[in-house]
């Protein structure tokens, strides 16, 4: 394989979840099982090769758990690395290393790594205006604010991103900001911070990516890193105001820390350097390939801004690719960790204690490679069903049992090769490569349907040469027949081993065999005629209605229990009956906003100038917590005219805009639908 030739060695990375949560289902898809599968067969290669794990420990989420449950944010995490890490175990994630950002060697990586840079004047330095609460006199970094989405309208968005429509965002985006300490409206107030430069960046991201991997990242990868750049990339901070994190190691920076999304890729270098003394050459070598294992939501920060760091610290590689998946969903709905819509690794681990390669399966064949994709129980079920259990341990069952029944489970010496065998044989020895290819690629799922397909062809093998009717009369055929079926089993044990582990390893077990590398896949002269096995063993059994219906009556009560948990704030009550005729007396009209600006010394007010079909004309309108003049010009309103004009702050109102008003107070405008022209009448 040509990257084989290229490099030496490889430091495969996994994103390092944030302690604040167990790890889920769509953590294991998008990220820990691709990683698993494709470390695992770079080991069988022989390949010099460390995979790197931990928590990410810091940042807002964290201190935001612990706020909300009056514990401190080093409660927090323990408990969720614990939780973590001993699920990742159970699972068969086989890191070298599963670290965590709160310990001392990575403050001391993280807090050097920063300096360097500062020392080289590779930051700016700026006083910007931050949210502050007056009320707990704290800066309100990222999630401590939330507010509408000022590109979707969600009325839940984070300071840092909207959760909805995916937006990175400034908190100073947010319309009508909230703190979530104390619910008040928070102030802008004067704060100093490090900025990387990212826009000096940009002629190089250009070169290193856009040209230098087009052919060689995914597609998803590559157009979401394209449109950051297209975008124009702007100086970032790197520090906040918050005392949870690895403290800004300048003089006077009181209360700074280091940006979550700073110190935690430096994580993975931190914790190759508590693996081993010898962390350089996976670090600084050029011959070392680099290679991220991330979700999509991580994309920017592993292809622009990490690099960028790498690159200004000047000693370190730079990925070689950065294979992000995209999300996976379950029933049907986004993941949400808030919401609990999740399955749980810690829980699905207690329900099915030996089934760790049953999910390992199901998440690789439904991976969200290219496009979002969905778990469901039913599937779960099927696939184990119809697949694990009808083709690959069938196979493998029904191999060892007639072994055992003809030839007292001793391999039993070929007779006469037939033509079928011939063609079996072939077709065998193209498999290793195939998949080997795919992993090379990061095309799990391709490569696991191939695994598949031996065992298919195993199958089908038996099937069609029906040694149990040819038992008495030819045995030297069903030994013909038998021997190649196990030397299929055996060649299974290895190509499925980076997929399958718990279950190959069973195989292998049974049949007496040692674990091969990978080179050793094709040479089909595992199990020499003598060779004693043991007695099989059921690989995977059926998991049965029951099984699932409790999965999903799991998720229902979730479900449930959501609704009951989001207090509705009531309507307002209905209104007394007016007459036709009262209601016709308004003139009411599509219009469009054509400009907007702010009422001096007014907090709510805003003059906005319309069209009404009719005329042009101004209206004062009390809506200025809500929406910000310059989103304004050009959006379709009703506007009721024959309001008698009032004067307000000075100004002559000429009608009103009709809005709606949510139970919880917040605006929205009654926008008509398109097709209508202004000065459509309303009624
Ligand atoms: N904690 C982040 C998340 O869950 C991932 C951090 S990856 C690292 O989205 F590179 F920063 F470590
Ligand atoms: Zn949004």
């Amino acid at each position: 394989m040509s990257d084989q030739n290229k490099y030496k060695r490889y430091t495969v990375t996994s994103a390092l979840p944030y302690a604040n949560g167990p790890i889920h289902i769509g953590h294991l898809a998008g990220v820990y099982v691709p990683a698993d599968i494709y470390v695992r067969f770079l080991r069988m290669n022989n390949a010099d090769v460390i995979f790197i794990g931990g928590s990410d420990e810091h940042g807002v989420p964290i201190t935001i758990k612990a706020l909300q449950q009056g514990v401190t944010p080093q409660d927090i995490v323990d408990r969720y690395h614990g939780i973590i890490k001993k699920s990742f175990e159970d699972f068969g994630i086989s890191f070298d290393i599963y670290s965590r950002t709160s310990n001392k060697i990575h403050h001391e990586t993280a807090s050097a790594f920063f300096r360097k840079m500062y020392d080289a004047g590779q930051f700016i330095e700026k006083v910007s205006q931050q949210y502050y609460d007056e009320a707990t006199g704290q800066f309100l970094a990222d999630r401590y604010i939330t507010g509408t989405c000022p590109v979707c309208g969600y009325d839940k968005a984070y300071g840092d991103q909207c959760e909805k429509c995916g937006s990175s965002l400034n908190a100073t985006d947010l319309i009508h900001p909230k703190s979530v300490l104390s619910g008040n409206q928070p102030v802008l107030k004067d704060t100093r911070h490090w900025f990387l430069p990212l826009d000096q960046y940009e002629p190089w991201l250009r070169e290193w990516i856009l040209e230098g991997h087009k052919d060689d990242w995914k597609s998803n990868v590559y157009g979401q890193c394209k449109s950051w750049i297209d975008q124009g990339l702007q100086p970032r901070a790197v520090t906040r105001d918050l005392d949870w994190g690895v403290k800004v190691p300048v003089e006077g920076a009181v209360g700074k820390v280091l940006y979550v999304w700073f110190d935690a890729p430096i994580g993975y270098i931190s914790a190759t350097r508590e693996l081993t003394p010898d962390w350089e050459k996976y670090w600084k070598d050029g011959e070392t390939k680099l290679v991220h294992f991330i979700g999509k939501d991580n994309i920017v920060f592993h292809c622009i801004i990490f690099p960028a760091m790498l690159k200004g610290e000047g000693t370190y590689i730079l990925p070689d690719n950065v294979p992000a998946n995209e999300f996976l969903n379950l029933e049907g709905e986004k993941i949400s960790t808030s919401r609990n819509w999740a399955v749980w690794l810690h829980e699905y681990l207690e329900d099915f204690p030996d089934k760790q390669d049953v999910l390992r399966y199901v998440l690789t064949s439904a991976a969200p490679e290219t496009k979002d994709n969905d778990f469901t129980w039913k599937d779960f079920q099927a696939r184990n069903n119809s697949e694990l259990v009808a083709i690959l341990g069938n196979f493998v069952n029904r191999t060892i049992v007639l072994t055992h029944k003809y030839f007292e489970g001793k391999v039993p010496e070929p007779a006469e090769f037939s033509g079928p065998d011939m063609v079996t044989m072939d077709e065998m020895k193209l498999f290793p490569d195939r998949i080997a290819t795919s992993l090379h690629n990061y095309r799990f799922r391709e490569g696991l349907a191939e695994m598949m397909n031996l065992a298919r062809l195993g199958n089908k093998y038996l099937t069609e040469n029906e040694p149990w009717k040819q038992y008495p009369n030819n045995p030297g055929r069903v030994a013909t027949i038998l021997n190649i079926s196990l030397q299929i089993c055996a060649e299974l044990t290895i190509v499925g081993e980076p997929f399958l582990p718990f279950s190959m390893k069973k195989v292998r077990q049974i049949l007496n065999l040692p674990s091969f590398k990978w080179k050793d896949a094709t040479r089909l002269d595992w199990l020499k005629p003598g060779h004693q096995l043991y007695q099989p063993e059921l690989l995977f059994d059926k998991i049965d209605d029951g099984a699932i219906d409790a999965q999903i009556r799991k998720l229902q009560k979730t479900k449930e229990s959501n609704e009951i948990s989001q207090p509705k704030v009531p309507v307002k009550p209905g209104k007394d009956a007016v007459q036709y005729e009262d209601f016709a007396k308004m003139d009411i009209r599509c219009g469009t906003i054509l400009e907007a600006e702010k009422v001096p010394r007014t907090d709510k007010l805003l003059k906005l100038k319309i069209d009404t079909g009719l005329d042009q004309r101004t209206v004062v309108s009390g809506i200025a917590g809500f929406f910000k003049p310059e989103e304004l010009p050009g959006k379709r309103v009703c506007i009721l005219v024959n309001l008698v004009p009032r004067k307000l702050k000075g100004i002559d109102s000429q009608g009103m805009i009709l809005m709606a008003e949510n139970p919880d107070g917040t605006l929205y405008f009654i926008t008509p639908d398109e097709g209508t022209v202004n000065g459509a009448d309303v009624k």
